[in-house]
């Protein structure tokens, strides 16, 4: 039963967690930096980058502590290497390359965005049926897989401009709330009218798997401001408007990430869907899902958002088959299945 320290710092959250057998989570330490990037609705990479300098230590400390185990009881070192804001990977990837050198343990090279996927496993026994579709959205993806193995993914379609949790923060921005936008705009969605405004759906070509949600986000601010040069004023965002707002925002998305997903079955042949990422949070998408034509697959809540459990739990298969890193391991900025 190989224990693994894992380690995430690919964006604005630094994360340390042990797992056992790539299932059972003992810990999950996640330091998070949104209060350093609100002000800017937006993560800042150098601000993001200090952070983690400041938080890795104590926070990899901090799991081993709650895990009740020290680095002898470890038996690999992983770390989220791919993709991200390189100063942000620099210090995650440097800090696992140090431990496994000082420690003489082997180091494990996970992708970040393969590491959401594997989530639904975290603490939990179910075993999706492979091939599944994966669709991974957060802040900075949204992209469809077709998952053969664990360590046999493609991507097969992905977004053209903003990612979903993207459209979510900015769109958030727009109408003056907090960020990041996702979690306030889906409780706020839960109040609203889903019928209320007809954003616009972008599905791209008939059979197309890519995504695109500039255009919606746009809309949305055209419905909030008016569209310039017609000297409209735009909408009067009286509380339930504004819930309505949300509401038919959230609608849009859901319709979109619900029918690209049935295109993605259609096209592979598979037989479940896993989601991940900050977005599969959403209760809109949840409940769009709860009867579906396969068996769907959500992670814990505590696992949609960034953190270092997924990462040590896909380790393990690495661990398994003996795929380990060497010392010279970079930083990547960009996802192995980018196309
Ligand atoms: O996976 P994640 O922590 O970071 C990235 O790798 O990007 O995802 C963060 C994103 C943010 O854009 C946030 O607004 C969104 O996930 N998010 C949500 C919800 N919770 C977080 N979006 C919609 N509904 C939610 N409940
Ligand atoms: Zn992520």
């Amino acid at each position: 039963m190989p224990t693994i320290l894992g380690i995430e710092s690919t964006c604005d959250e630094t994360g340390a967690a042990v797992v056992i057998d790539g299932r059972t989570v003992k810990s999950n330490v996640v330091a998070t930096q949104v209060e350093l990037h609100a002000k800017y609705r937006g993560v800042v990479p150098e601000i993001a980058s200090r952070a983690h300098i400041e938080n890795i230590l104590p926070v990899i400390e901090e799991s081993l502590e709650k895990a009740a185990c020290g680095f002898a009881d470890v038996d690999a070192i992983a770390v989220a290497h791919r993709p991200g804001l390189v100063g942000s990977l620099l210090v995650g990837v440097t800090s696992a390359k140090t431990l496994a050198w000082s420690l003489g343990k082997p180091l494990i090279a996970v992708d970040h965005v393969h590491a959401h996927l594997y989530s639904v496993l975290l603490d939990s026994a179910v075993s999706p049926q492979l091939p599944a579709v994966g669709m991974v959205c957060s802040g900075g993806h949204t992209a469809l897989y077709d998952v053969r193995a664990w360590d046999e993914v493609e991507l097969i379609g992905s977004t053209i401009d903003d990612a979903v949790g993207e459209a979510y923060d900015k769109v958030a921005a727009i109408l003056g709330l907090g960020y990041p936008g996702g979690p306030i705009i889906d409780k706020l969605a839960a109040l609203g009218d889903p019928n209320a405004v007809q954003f616009p759906r972008t599905y791209l070509s008939r059979e197309s798997l890519d995504f695109s949600f500039s255009g919606l986000k746009t809309a949305v601010l055209y419905h909030v401001r008016g569209v310039p040069g017609r000297g409209e004023s735009g909408a009067t965002l009286t509380e339930q408007h504004l819930r309505d707002v949300c509401a038919s925002f959230q609608a849009a998305c859901v319709d979109v990430l619900v029918k690209k997903l049935r295109r993605a079955l259609a096209a592979t042949g598979g037989r479940s869907v896993i989601i991940g990422g900050g977005v599969s949070a959403n209760r809109g998408l949840r409940a769009a899902l709860a009867t579906f034509d396969v068996p769907v697959y959500f992670p814990p809540l505590a696992y949609c958002t960034d953190n270092a459990a997924m990462t040590a739990g896909l380790a393990d298969v690495h661990y398994r088959v003996g795929r380990f890193a060497s010392l010279d391991l970079d930083a990547v900025t960009y996802s192995a299945f980018a196309k």
